[in-house]
């Protein structure tokens, strides 16, 4: 079975649910507690033994690129004042050299255009898929598990998670099959299906290891819903030939393309902090107690 060893995060979408936020800060370097959302998503990849990373950009995401390189004005700066811990953190940080690629999206034609856009540095290899504005909270990264799967039978894999059943239309959902491994097989995915014909509640949440078969049928640039390459229309076209296999991830993810998801994920990054648990839980408790008096009073 082929290793995977590259991650494709994609970075070029233009972030309209976050307007006006933004207009000119790409959605992916809105930070959850003191880091960008896109360094989750790295941190992830490297847990689950990724080595090299490819970023689809576009414009006006020039920044991202910046944050994952060196600042050694800045380094140095933190070294004359003596803070070498910050220093060293902000070293850990670093990608080492060579071990990620940029490429541009050069308009948003939908995510499977974006995923298509990595098809040559990727090469005839599996790789694995992370979109970054859904963020992994738990004990394992959610790509990690999907790893563990893939190592056992092989194929393609999505991660799920289970949604109220009668949510299903905001979502892609997988038909739940035999068990395979630590997963089960898929036996159809659907996008956003009506509440009484979907196959089940499990929801694609952002995480997927592909095999490359996958960027010729993206090549054939057909346009799905919202006039967008799908990445599972294409998905739906590579399990007829080719298995899928769902994971089911056992933390959860937050969706931080969505403003609720995004606050929900700062509040329960901050609260698995030790060192500012309790500056965050006293205040919410505080405003809890403030906002029940309030309604209690009308
Ligand atoms: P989303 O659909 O959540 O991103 O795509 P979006 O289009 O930026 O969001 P809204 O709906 O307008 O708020 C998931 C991931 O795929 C990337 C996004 O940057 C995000 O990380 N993406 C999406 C692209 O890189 N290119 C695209 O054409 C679409």
């Amino acid at each position: 079975m082929r290793k995977v060893r590259k991650a494709v995060i994609p970075v070029a979408g233009l972030g309209t649910r976050f307007l006006p936020a933004t207009k000119a800060m790409p959605k992916e370097m809105l930070t959850i507690v003191d880091r960008p959302v896109v360094q989750y998503a790295v941190d992830e990849a490297y847990e689950a033994g990724i080595e090299h990373i490819v970023f689809v950009t576009g414009r006006n995401k020039a920044i991202i690129e910046d944050y994952f390189d060196a600042q050694p004005e800045l380094l140095d700066t933190l070294a004359q004042s003596g803070k070498h811990e910050q220093r060293m953190a902000l070293d850990r940080l670093l990608p080492q050299p060579g071990a990620t690629s940029f490429t541009r999206q050069q308009a948003p034609l939908g995510l499977g255009h974006a995923v298509w856009c990595a098809r040559d540095i990727v090469g005839d290899e599996p790789f694995a898929l992370l979109l970054p504005d859904m963020v992994s909270y738990g004990k394992r990264g959610c790509l990690a598990g999907a790893m563990d799967l893939y190592d056992s039978v092989g194929g393609n894999v999505v991660t799920v998670e289970q949604c109220d059943p009668l949510e299903t239309n905001r979502y892609g959902i997988v038909g739940r099959g035999r068990a395979a491994g630590s997963g089960f097989q898929i036996t159809e995915m659907v996008e956003k299906p009506a509440p009484s014909v979907a196959p089940s509640n499990y929801y694609i949440n952002g995480r997927y290891i592909l095999q490359p078969e996958i960027f010729d049928i993206l090549g054939n640039q057909e346009r799905g819903a919202g006039n967008e390459i799908q990445l599972t229309d294409a998905m739906v076209r590579l399990s007829q030939s080719q298995p899928f296999h769902g994971q089911l991830f056992e933390g959860r993810m937050f969706d931080c393309g969505s403003k609720e998801g995004f606050i929900q994920a700062n509040v329960a990054f901050a609260l698995a902090r030790n060192d500012i648990r309790n500056s965050v839980l006293d205040p919410i408790r505080e405003l809890l107690s403030y906002h029940d008096a309030k309604s209690d009073a009308a």
